[in-house]
């Protein structure tokens, strides 16, 4: 295994945490450079992606690498039942670094197991998205000017939601106090409360997502429910509308409360919010492609800051 390799939010200290961050801070001010000049990352997305993959790559470009890779499985040989052992494996043949989405849990890390080159995990199943989490924090920390004692509440889908179990993990470092506001049935998994007792992380748990909740946030994170994950149709579409957060209920919300998302929004959030300035999804993705940089970075031993 690579020591590089970046599986989970949970592999890393505070301190590379903050070294990240202050890479993103770095790249989005210098965002064009020949860092990766000769290098070659390969990105094999084995589900879809919009932001993930494109941030990545526009990345790489911006860095001076190459990319390879995939978008869609079913134009590699895994479609005639190649294995992900032997696909890892020819890849790293070719490429310095493989960034990977994949749709089994643990996928990342058993391509860790099988290759010396770096993996960078861009999703897997229900599990973890640590890029994502960086760039949440980087969007937290620009907007919040801290990481440190804010009410972060997470709405929907906390059960599938792989980027809300990334950033709890990685806000175990900065005294955060949790709001939880979910279906019964797609509630916050008993591991991820078991990780917050354990770490003395401040959490409370509802279904109503009120005034009192809406107004007491810093930040207020929205998650789509992920209909890919359900097993029962019937299921998805009794709790896909539950919540949906509109314009006029951020009348009474903090000054500095942004409203973050993962994205791709289906109706968690109305467009009517989308011009108020408390809005801060689509910079959010924005921020992926700095947060991105630096993790590519990392993963392949290049330090900008020296
Ligand atoms: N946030 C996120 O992972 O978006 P994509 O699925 O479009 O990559």
């Amino acid at each position: 295994m690579n020591s590089n390799s970046f599986v989970s939010i949970a592999d890393i200290s505070k301190d590379e945490i903050l070294d990240l961050l202050s890479r993103a801070e770095y790249f989005e001010a210098h965002t064009n450079s020949k860092l990766l000049d000769g290098k070659v990352v390969a990105t094999l997305f084995f589900e879809p992606s919009t932001r993930t993959r494109l941030s990545f790559e526009t990345a790489v470009n911006r860095l001076g690498g190459r990319i390879i890779g995939f978008s869609d499985p079913g134009t590699s040989s895994s479609s005639k039942g190649e294995s992900l052992k032997d696909t890892i494996k020819m890849v790293s043949n070719y490429a310095d670094l493989i960034v990977m989405r994949h749709h089994l849990e643990g996928a990342a890390r058993y391509a860790t197991e099988v290759t010396d080159i770096p993996i960078v995990n861009a999703g897997d199943g229900a599990n973890q998205h640590p890029s994502q989490t960086m760039l949440d924090l980087y969007s937290i920390y620009k907007t919040q000017g801290k990481l440190t004692d804010l009410t972060i509440t997470l709405v929907g889908d906390l059960k599938y939601g792989r980027t809300v179990h990334s950033l709890l993990q990685a806000m175990k470092y900065f005294n955060p106090h949790f709001v939880f506001v979910s279906s019964p049935e797609l509630a916050m998994p008993a591991e991820y409360k078991e990780f917050c007792r354990v770490e003395g992380i401040d959490f409370v748990e509802t279904t109503d997502f009120s005034p009192e909740v809406i107004n007491a946030s810093d930040i207020i994170y929205m998650t789509r429910v992920q209909r890919e994950r359900f097993t029962d149709p019937l299921e998805y579409e009794r709790v896909k509308d539950l919540y949906t957060l509109h314009d006029c209920m951020l009348a009474d919300s903090k000054d500095n409360l942004r409203v973050l998302h993962p994205l791709p929004r289906v109706g968690e959030i109305d467009p009517d919010v989308d011009d108020n300035p408390k809005a801060y999804y689509f910079e959010q993705a924005h921020n992926g492609m700095f947060a991105r940089q630096a993790i590519i970075t990392r993963a392949l031993g290049i330090n900008p800051l020296k």
